[in-house]
């Protein structure tokens, strides 16, 4: 029987492509900067999103971290979404590493609007913090994408206000696909960007910072502090490499898989669909017991994450074909 994993897209395997590409990469120690596959990579990343510089970092977590503890100081404040991956997910590392404060965005669909940030920056009040950095992110975790134009106001209003932009761009790649752009142009409504080669892209580990070559030259610093200057990452550049310039161009199949699944869900009754799919993330609520839904999922092996307060989540991505999504919908059928 296929195990059929649906939990997440941070569940892909190593392509052959990349598996061998990790075998016979030219690799150095990076910490010296002479690692051909990392500087390739590096150089590869900043071109794509129209940087100066890049640096490969061991997760987007990491990535998050350096480019705030990069772009602020103890005591600082940054202005983000309650619901962001910074705040939620990442073991609260900004105030525990970075000594930074938060000021919280609350909007029901997670995003930031121009007069958040306005509303949000802190006076120049000797009571105050000062206020620093807008963290943004897209494809935000909900599955949904921020519009390109709403992207381009923020970065304005921040940059009058004279605050630094970061972008979480975790699934930058999809973000891009979802919004037919290209990634420079999400790149530039922010002054750093991290996007991950694992998730979608399917690299075994790794993501990128990119920014201008004074900022990458001090995160590559704080990478040091904090143990992530790595010897021959070379190994693992080369599947970052792959990622780039292979598995973008294929995303597209994640995207219309989840497409496929929720057109199929929406005929069945007494599945709710709660939004359409923008990315590779289908979120539903099922009029069927939890316990007997997971073991019938179980059985035909299908790995699902619990439902959030009765909400699943599917993550399509290159493990996943379009008849895996069918054994889903079988079970969801039985289910019911
Ligand atoms: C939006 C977002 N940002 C950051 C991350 C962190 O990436 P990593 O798991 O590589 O630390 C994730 C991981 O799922 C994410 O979804």
């Amino acid at each position: 029987m296929k195990r059929i994993d649906l939990r997440s897209d941070t569940v892909t395997l190593p392509t052959d492509e990349m598996r061998k590409a990790m075998a016979n990469a030219e690799v150095g120690d990076d910490v010296y900067m002479d690692d051909p596959t990392v500087n390739l990579l590096q150089k590869k990343a900043a071109e794509l999103l129209g940087k100066e510089d890049a640096l490969f970092v061991i997760s987007g977590t990491m990535g998050n971290l350096l480019s705030i503890m990069t772009q602020t100081r103890h005591g600082d404040e940054l202005i983000t979404g309650r619901n962001n991956h910074i705040i939620t997910h990442e073991v609260g590392g900004l105030a525990a590493l970075c000594g930074v404060m938060t000021r919280l965005v609350n909007n029901d669909n997670d995003m930031i609007y121009p007069e958040d940030i306005e509303a949000a920056m802190r006076p120049d009040d000797i009571h105050e913090p000062r206020s620093v950095l807008v963290c943004l992110e897209n494809a935000l975790s909900n599955g949904t994408v921020v519009p390109l134009e709403i992207m381009k106001k923020d970065y304005e209003t921040a940059k009058r206000l004279g605050l630094n932009v970061h972008l979480d761009g975790a699934r930058l790649f999809n973000a891009a696909l979802a919004l037919n752009c290209d990634v420079k142009e999400l790149a530039a409504c922010a002054d750093s960007v991290m996007f991950c080669l694992s998730k979608g892209l399917g690299s075994p580990m790794g993501s990128m910072i990119c920014g201008t070559k004074e900022f990458i030259a001090q995160a590559r610093k704080n990478r040091k502090r904090i143990g992530g200057g790595g010897r021959q990452m070379g190994h693992m550049a080369a599947c970052g490499l792959v990622a780039l310039d292979v598995m973008t161009k294929r995303l597209h199949e994640d995207h219309d898989n989840a497409k496929y699944l929720a057109a199929e869900l929406k005929k069945i009754q007494g599945v709710h669909l709660m939004s359409e799919p923008e990315i590779s993330m289908v979120f539903f609520k099922l009029d069927a017991d939890e316990a007997k839904f997971m073991s019938l999922c179980k059985d035909a092996g299908i790995l699902m994450n619990p439902s959030d307060r009765g909400v699943y989540r599917v993550v399509t991505h290159v493990g996943v074909e379009k008849e895996d999504l069918d054994v889903l919908i079988e079970c969801i059928h039985k289910a019911l």
